[in-house]
């Protein structure tokens, strides 16, 4: 591995991120939205910036393309052509050769309907912006459900060693709406405790491991029986959904409880 991933915090809780090759110091950005920090990292790191990856079209993904694009002649690739800035369109199945890094492009619609995620099979990490957050999923805006839910399980087929880079820090709120809503866990209050201080420590939950949230995420968990029947059995939840029900039908019930959480 060549290459190292500087995450940038951006507005409240948006992360964008600079995938640097250490060899040629050619970098490649995620989701900008703020466009400041992103030129600052890549200025005082003397990058050459060659190429910007965009998931979807809202703006807290893509507000710093135009201005990125001022100062750096480069390409974007984006999911939908009413990007301003989007030079590269890409859809489901399409693979981006960036010199020191591949990806393949993956259609998750559902909280947009032009929703990619960008794979990486060689290196194994996945960009998965506002589909796959950490123990959570994005709210589902311009899909359906059903759609949302497809999309999450097209990422559940990828290795289990992937790592995740997501497109916000939403994880101790997921983890506490997991744990006051969802499920009873022996080691609630350490698993708790144990996010919150490396968000502390590191400023950010930023990766994770694929293999662990499809044992731990609810929303990966809609076809598990083991994972239903702790729903189902969780005071809260009692006689409003049961363990047998269809997986559309537990992705319903999490998510709308999630929303209104
Ligand atoms: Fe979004």
């Amino acid at each position: 591995m060549n290459y190292h991933i500087k995450i940038i915090n951006q507005l409240v809780d948006n992360y964008s991120y600079i995938i640097c090759d250490d060899k040629s110091n050619e970098a490649i950005i995620v989701d900008p939205a703020d466009e400041k920090p992103l030129l600052e990292f890549l200025k005082n790191n003397k990058l050459k910036l060659i190429a910007i990856l965009i998931t979807h079209h809202h703006s807290d993904h893509t507000a710093g393309i135009m201005k990125i694009k001022k100062n750096y002649d480069v390409e974007v690739y984006t999911p939908n052509k009413k990007i301003n800035g989007t030079t590269k369109y890409v859809k489901d199945n399409d693979k981006i050769n960036l010199n020191f890094i591949n990806f393949e492009v993956i259609s998750t619609p559902g909280h947009t309907l032009d929703h990619v995620v960008y794979f990486s099979k060689k290196e194994k990490i996945l960009f998965s912006g506002d589909t796959l957050f950490f123990y959570g999923c994005g709210r589902v805006f311009e899909g359906t459900n059903e759609q949302m839910l497809n999309s999450l399980n097209k990422i559940k087929e990828l290795p289990d060693d992937t790592i995740v880079y997501c497109g916000h820090e939403y994880t101790y709120k997921n983890l506490e709406f997991i744990l006051d809503e969802l499920v009873h866990w022996q080691d609630k209050g350490a698993t708790k405790s144990k996010c919150k201080e490396l968000i502390n420590e590191r400023g950010s939950s930023m990766p994770f491991n694929l293999g662990h949230q499809k044992n731990m995420n609810p929303f990966l968990n809609c076809n598990d029986i083991h994972y239903k029947q702790g729903i189902s059995n969780f005071r809260k939840n009692e006689g409003k959904i049961r363990a047998d029900a269809s997986e559309l039908d537990f992705f319903n019930f999490i998510r709308e409880k999630r929303n209104n959480y």
